[in-house]
């Protein structure tokens, strides 16, 4: 049996005609930049994510760097964030001239830890960090209670990095959820074909309750021009693709249905791990849904993870990972080395301690989540984990 960390076909499949349809409309209006596909897609992002203004961009790492060049930080300031994320949660930051500093992340979540940002910020005595990066990490929140009550107490914004969380909700109490994005002063999504919401290309969007922000980010991205041709910022290209608007306006439209069989792919992997022996030993643990006990004290489904990957930590990772890809089952690290080991950041900051990263970056694998995954084919994969340990 072969199964794919991602199958896009199936995905595209019922959707295909749909799709060529809207392509081909966007094609025959020659209007190529912007327009209304954009800002369709905008306000059903705003209206979904619960947020006044959306700004569609040319990428994920766009809408993080449009964020931060909206904030004026540069050279001398620092940006409190994550070691354990993709490339571009730092990478930005550096682009601006900064510096990024790490906290560690809760070895339960994989998300960033408060108390360790607590720490960091309060040894801050010059106030050189200017902004916090948050990542919600797979698909599920970092704990924005603590991080916002941090952001207050340091007057420092909270720039969300919601690449892969999309439509995740983050719980003040039982009854108080918010949607990934929507807490910061900023939220910034991918629309990398492998995210929920994925396009046929790059994309992506940022998303603010303010909505002045949202406006300075609207200008950025379009040279800081208004009106055209004068610019008193400056900015850059970062538009988002009418083609991408036209398809991820249809594709929006099944972003909870695909959600919630991600979710329910989760479970059938947490029963069958647990009919193993696996955990009890100590060889796997599987990735915990921190928010979920919440979720389920209320009636109306909650997107307490929303699974963009569905990650287990495991003994001799890379062995598994090798019998895996030799048994035609598609697996991958995210991510093999923390950003702080990043070669490209020799020299420019000291090396900081993160046990929990690291040993993150050395034990997790990501096993296929897609929507359309069956049971047997998670059944094959949870048989070939077992017969890797145990045989
Ligand atoms: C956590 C995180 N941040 C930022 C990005 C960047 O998004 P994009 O690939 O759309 O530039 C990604 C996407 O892979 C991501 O996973």
């Amino acid at each position: 049996m072969i199964v794919p960390l991602l199958d896009l076909g199936i995905q595209l499949k019922p959707l295909r005609e749909k799709i060529i349809e809207a392509v081909t409309k966007v094609v025959d209006s020659t209007r190529y930049i912007q327009g209304p596909e954009v800002t369709g897609l905008e306000d059903e992002v705003s209206e979904y994510c619960k947020t006044k203004s959306a700004v569609g961009v040319s990428s994920g790492t766009d809408a993080l760097l449009v964020a931060l060049m909206a904030l004026e930080i540069g050279p001398g300031d620092r940006v409190l964030t994550t070691s354990y994320s993709f490339f571009a949660t730092m990478g930005v930051i550096l682009r601006c001239g900064a510096k990024p500093v790490f906290a560690d992340i809760d070895p339960v979540s994989f998300n960033i830890d408060p108390i360790d940002m607590a720490r960091i910020l309060e040894a801050d005595t010059e106030k050189t960090i200017k902004a916090i990066i948050p990542v919600h990490l797979y698909g599920q929140c970092a704990d924005m209670g603590p991080i916002m009550a941090l952001s207050e107490k340091y007057t420092i914004p909270v720039i969300e990095d919601a690449a892969q969380a999309i439509g995740a909700e983050y719980p003040d109490s039982k009854e108080n959820w918010h949607r990934a994005g929507s807490i910061g002063l900023a939220g910034c999504f991918s629309f990398f074909p492998s995210k929920n919401l994925g396009g046929i290309g790059d994309g992506g969007m940022l998303v603010s309750n303010d909505t002045t922000f949202g406006e300075l980010v609207r200008k950025l991205r379009n040279h800081g021009a208004e009106p055209k041709y004068y610019h008193s910022k400056i900015g850059g290209n970062f538009r988002l693709d009418p083609i991408q608007a036209t398809v991820l306006r249809i594709k929006l439209k099944h972003i909870e249905k695909w959600h919630s069989s991600r979710r329910e792919n989760a479970e059938t992997y947490n029963s069958l791990f647990a009919e193993t022996t696996l955990i009890k030993e100590g060889v796997l643990k599987i990735p915990i849904a921190v928010y979920k006990e919440l979720a389920e004290e209320v009636t109306e489904s909650k997107n307490y993870h929303i699974y963009n990957q569905y990650v287990i930590t495991v003994k001799n990772r890379d062995g598994l990972i090798s019998w895996l890809r030799s048994n035609d089952i598609g697996c991958e690290i995210y991510y093999p080395l923390c950003l702080h080991e990043q070669e490209c950041l020799e020299g420019v900051i000291d090396k900081p301690s993160l046990p929990h990263s690291e040993k993150a970056a050395r034990s997790t694998i990501a096993l296929p989540i897609y929507p359309e995954l069956t049971t047997r084919m998670q059944e094959y994969v949870v048989e070939k984990i077992v017969a890797f340990y145990l045989s």
